[in-house]
């Protein structure tokens, strides 16, 4: 199968979504919109892992919600999927919080990782399949 095209964030990108306590999406910033190649319309709603990679380990997403159902902060390199078949990394950092409705929501903040992060993190995630 085809690598895919990686798209390499700008320097300074801040891509942020919000997801309800399953995962469903419920806001997706433009940055976010444009690197993953989706119109937000056809995000909302969605469950996040429309823009699951297959490279990415199951662990890595177990770690990430458990973490984040204890109230705690999870951060982690992400391999992502666009829509057209490419892919993008990503350092997120995901927060648990209460909306004006005490229901409970969570928010990734993504930024840029270095090169040698990304070499890092490929070489590891093949090993952990
Ligand atoms: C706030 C938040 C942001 C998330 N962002 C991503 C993401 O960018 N990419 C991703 O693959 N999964 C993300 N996830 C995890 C997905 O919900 C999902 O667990 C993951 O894609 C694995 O898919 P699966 O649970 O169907 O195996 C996020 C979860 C939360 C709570």
């Amino acid at each position: 199968m085809p690598a895919g095209k990686e798209t390499v964030l700008n320097d300074n990108a801040f891509l942020v979504s919000e997801t309800d306590a399953k995962g469903h999406i419920l806001f997706a910033n433009k940055q976010f919109c444009d690197v993953a190649e989706y119109d937000e319309e056809e995000l909302l709603g969605k469950p996040h892992n429309i823009v699951r990679h297959a490279d990415m380990p199951k662990i890595a997403f177990k770690d990430l919600w458990e973490t984040v159902q204890r109230g705690e902060v999870w951060q982690g390199f992400v391999k992502n999927k666009t829509k057209s078949g490419g892919f993008y990394w990503v350092l997120a950092t995901v927060y648990p919080y209460k909306n004006d409705k005490d229901e409970q929501c969570y928010m990734s903040c993504r930024r840029k990782p270095t090169r040698q992060e990304i070499e890092k993190y490929t070489a590891l995630y093949k090993t952990m399949h």
